[in-house]
């Protein structure tokens, strides 16, 4: 394994395999894209970073877009059914699940046809401020795409955004849908690069003999794993094998 070299201030993911992977976690005020095809386990990775980070005392919060809310949660404690406090957790903030309103503003489902990809960010800053996240989630920001016209306009905004994200020193997780779940199919697009670290979740074989894989493509600042390490979703957590 490489030697770490760097002197970043890193957030632990609270994944033993992951953390060994990026040799110490997540370096502080990165902008982190995890992206994969639909089932792979972004939510719940995203999600149980959150949950360590929480238990450490460091505010968190998630904002959800793809499913009603309490449904995404409850999905979340019945696959990590042996994950102690998530529940005290969110009741006393220090992890924080949103998204409920923007989602239902985004969709159209309420009268808000002038919600804007700003009016989005501004709530987005409203709830790191109000909550003192230091960690953000957005599970996922493939939405962005309903609320632009356009690639150069989903392009700018995804700009716009990272650099608010990084205004306000938050270190964030993003979680993107891709088309695929063949790693030799993928395509990284342009918009990949914008993000300060790149981490692509695969699920590998027949479906019959499954297997699910994760990859650090990019890290800045920080050395890392180039390895494909395979992992399992667990009641206690996602369990990443040794490499
Ligand atoms: N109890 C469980 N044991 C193992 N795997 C599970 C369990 N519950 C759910 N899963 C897996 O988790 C996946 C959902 O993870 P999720 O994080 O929601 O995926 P994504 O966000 O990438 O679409 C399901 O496709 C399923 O394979
Ligand atoms: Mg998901």
């Amino acid at each position: 394994m490489p030697e770490n070299k760097s002197t970043s201030k890193k957030i632990s993911t609270g994944i033993k395999g992951m953390d060994n992977a990026l040799m110490g976690g997540i370096p502080e005020g990165n902008q982190l894209l995890l992206a994969g095809g639909p089932g792979v386990g972004k939510t719940l990775t995203s999600f149980e970073i959150l949950y360590h980070a929480a238990k450490a005392n460091i505010p968190c919060s998630m904002v959800m877009f793809e499913e009603q809310q309490d449904s995404a949660l409850r999905n979340i404690k019945s696959t990590f059914s042996e994950m102690d406090g998530i529940d005290g957790l969110i009741s006393t903030k220090m992890l924080q699940i949103e998204g409920e309103e923007s989602a239902s503003k985004i969709f159209g489902n309420t009268n808000a046809e002038n919600y804007t990809f700003g009016d989005f960010v501004s709530d987005i800053e409203d709830i790191i401020k109000l909550n003192k996240s230091r960690i953000l989630v957005i599970d996922s920001i493939s939405f962005i795409k309903f609320m632009v016209h356009n690639h150069g306009a989903y392009r700018r905004s995804l700009i716009s955004m990272l650099a608010n994200m990084r205004r306000m020193g938050v270190t964030s997780i993003m979680t993107s849908e891709m088309q695929t779940y063949d790693r030799s199919a993928l395509r990284y697009t342009q918009d990949f690069f914008l993000f300060d670290g790149i981490i692509t979740m695969y699920q590998l074989g027949e479906e019959h003999e499954r297997l699910l894989a994760m990859e650090i493509i990019k890290m800045r600042g920080a050395n890392h794993s180039r390895a494909l390490i395979p992992y399992d979703i667990t009641p206690s957590g996602i369990k990443m094998s040794d490499i």
